[in-house]
Parts: structure tokens; sequence; C-alpha cells
């Protein structure tokens, strides 16, 4: 689909490829006295390089534009190797979820922090308003209660709360936001309420009807899927 897409015609790429974690998945976690604990990665998640992708991001962004990529330790050294030399600036921000999946044996860390990579160019402005908005860490729990997609459930649904503090640092309202890997939309319900405008793309059809369900609830009259 990105080749469909004008050039520098995108504000914000704020997007979740897959992680090439399939590898390192144990799977879901059996426990006897709760429910199973969601710790399985997706057949998906095995065939992603950040070079698939450069080119055509740096072609679609605009000037001013910025690029976010939720990321893991495994592709961080990748995301730097192509995109660094590409932009003006690239660095990284740690989300800290406070539920991660527990370990029954204390054998090793929790997967508690995530990696997202973020670019941009000379003329890319940001909204921070105090030195406290410019840390690059944010905390929030997990996707969980309400907000958590039941059908079908995404793995690796990300939450409101991580999305749209990105989105309203970088970019301003009518902008347009871009997931080329968009799950069940959640960069897409949290840009369409902060007024933005919308580009999703997935390859799964019930992800893409999760999310198409889930943009004309919130956004009733505002939206356009096709
Ligand atoms: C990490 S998940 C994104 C989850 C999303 N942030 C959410 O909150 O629902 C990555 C998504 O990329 C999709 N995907 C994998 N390869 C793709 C491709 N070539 N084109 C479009 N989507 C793809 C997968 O089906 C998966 O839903």
């Amino acid at each position: 689909m990105l080749p469909q897409i004008p050039s520098a015609s995108i504000d914000l790429i704020l997007t979740d490829p897959p992680y090439n974690l399939r590898a390192y998945s144990t799977g879901n976690i059996r426990l006897s006295w709760r429910k199973t604990v969601n710790n399985d990665v997706a057949a998906w998640d095995g065939a992603f390089d950040p070079s698939m992708v450069v080119n055509e991001f740096v072609r679609i962004l605009k000037p001013t534009g910025n690029l976010f990529a939720f990321t893991s330790y495994n592709l961080l050294g990748h995301w730097h190797e192509r995109f660094d030399p590409k932009f003006d600036t690239f660095q990284f921000m740690v989300w800290h979820k406070t539920n991660p999946p527990p370990k029954i044996r204390r054998a090793g860390f929790l997967n508690s922090c995530e990696l997202i990579v973020c670019a941009w160019n000379k003329g890319h402005t940001w909204h921070f308003s105090k030195q406290r908005m410019m840390h690059n860490f944010i905390e929030s729990p997990i996707c969980m209660g309400r907000e958590r997609w039941r059908d079908p459930v995404h793995p690796t649904q990300k939450p409101l709360k991580v999305l749209r503090p990105l989105i309203e640092l970088a970019s301003n309202p009518g902008d347009v936001v871009l997931d080329p890997f968009m799950g069940v939309g959640s960069t897409g319900v949290a840009a369409l309420e902060l007024g933005r405008r919308f580009i999703g793309v997935e390859i799964d059809p019930a992800y893409v009807a999760a999310a198409r369900h889930r943009l004309d609830a919130g956004n009733r009259g505002r939206t356009n899927t096709e």
C-alpha cells in the first residue's frame, strides 16, 4: 500500500510493526488459579526488517514530519543503522509497562519495557511546554479492561494512554497520521479523538474489521473506511 501514498503527504508516521520475536516466544502462561496470561507472540511476528520500509517512509513523510515506531531490543540496532543516516535526528523512548506478564520463576527480568524509535528532520516542531514532557519515558499499564478489543483479541494492542501523548507532542489538529501496521486501529482511534486525520493499513482482514468498527464507533460521520 505504501507506494500508493503520495510523496511528502504524511505529517506523522506512528506505527507498531512486527518485532521479530517469534523465535523467542515461550507461549502463553497457564495458571491453575487464574485465567491464562497472554505471553505469546503472533504468527506474523517474524518477518520484518526496518530496511523494508525506510525508503517509502522517507518518501511519504513531509519535510516537517516525524516518525515514531514501536520496536524491541533485537531490532533497535537495525532501526538505527537504516534510519539515522536518512534523518537529521534519531532518538528513542521507553514505554514502561506497570503490569507486565509475570514470570513464575525468578530467573530473569520481566519484559516490562518497550522501545519506541523516533526520527525527524530540521523544520519539525514539537509541542513541549515544560521539561517534564521532554523525558523519553512513558509509563502506563498494558491495554486492558474495556479498551482491550475482544473480537478478535490482538496480542499487542497498544494503549491509548501511550499513543495520545506521542500524537499531541508531534502533530497538529488536521494533520495526517499514518499507521501502516495498524492492528486493531489503536493509533487511528487516538488520532481521530485528537482531531487528526488517519490512514491505516493492516494485512489481517479480522484486524481490519475490528479497526473499522472501533474507528466508526468512536467517530461517527468523520471516517471514510474503504
Ligand atoms: C504489533 S502489531 C500492531 C498492533 C497495533 N498497534 C494495535 O494496537 O492494534 C503489528 C501488525 O502488523 C500487521 N502486519 C504484519 N505484516 C504486515 C504487512 N506486510 N502489511 C500490513 N500489516 C502487516 C500484523 O497483522 C499486526 O496486526
